[in-house]
């Protein structure tokens, strides 16, 4: 691994039971004949002081590989490491240590920016509105109620959230969905300015965003990866259609 520290391992071996076409309901609490594999033998590493870039067309399992490695969903079979540690068996600790910023906001629209940076710190140990608002530069509406807010400013506070706590590991889905340029380009230079020492991976749809910020790709499809890599290794492979 050269002198990159390995900051994530990633082996999801089928997200359902290939063997019998069968997965668990959680609603009847039965083993139920499946026919969709979400994500199917994905098998990568995501190195510290890195930004990587996960792309991939709707459907592609792009949120429900985040989704394995920040323990929201169970896999079926395989093991996802976060710097040694397994997901599966410290969900808690992966709650606590991994820094998310879920594809649909997941915010409380009776309470304010800074009460959401007050919940969400208490987990974090880390509650200082000034700098998390600051640098989404949302301080302004730091006393307004989340209802009150556009797409785009859901989506700051969304990204303000996960970057609660400095966290070693920053997993972002979609973070700059909706957001005007003026913010995109704030939130590009807050990435880049955590970049050192920490993994980051985003999931986006815009091959801008990605060539600007990101120095590794990784492209899925159908629920497998098709590549994985530098993105100036990548682009001078496939040449124009990754531009
Ligand atoms: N709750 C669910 N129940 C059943 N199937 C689901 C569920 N969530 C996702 N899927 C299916 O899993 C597959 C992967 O979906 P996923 O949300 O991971 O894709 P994605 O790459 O994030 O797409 P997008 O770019 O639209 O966000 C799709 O076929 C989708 O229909
Ligand atoms: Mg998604």
């Amino acid at each position: 691994m050269n002198n990159e520290l390995m900051a994530l391992a990633l082996k999801v071996s089928k997200a359902r039971d290939d063997a019998n076409n069968m997965t668990y309901n959680p609603d009847t609490k039965k083993m139920e004949k499946c026919t969709l594999k979400a994500v199917d033998e994905l098998s990568c590493d995501f190195p510290r002081g890195q930004v990587t870039a996960v792309l991939g067309h709707n459907g592609a399992g792009k949120t429900t590989t985040i989704r394995c490695m920040t323990a929201s969903h169970s896999i079926t079979r395989g093991t996802v490491e976060i710097d040694g540690v397994d997901v599966a068996k410290n969900p808690q600790w992966v709650r606590k240590s991994v820094g998310v910023c879920p594809q649909h906001d997941v915010l409380y629209d009776g309470l304010t920016a800074r009460e959401h940076i007050e919940l969400f710190g208490a987990m974090k140990g880390d509650n200082d509105v000034a700098r998390a608002l600051g640098g989404v530069d949302m301080l302004q509406k730091a006393d307004e109620l989340v209802s009150s807010f556009s797409g785009g400013q859901k989506r700051r506070l969304s990204v303000a959230l996960a970057l609660l706590g400095d966290p070693k590991l920053i997993v972002l889905d979609e973070p700059t969905t909706g957001m005007d340029v003026i913010a995109r380009q704030s939130v590009w230079k807050m990435i880049e300015k955590r970049k050192e020492g920490r993994c980051i991976i985003l999931t986006t749809h815009s091959m801008e965003e990605a060539d600007v910020l990101c120095d590794r790709l990784c492209i899925m499809a159908d629920g497998e990866v098709q590549c994985i890599g530098r993105t100036h290794e990548l682009k001078r492979r496939f040449g124009r259609g990754c531009e």
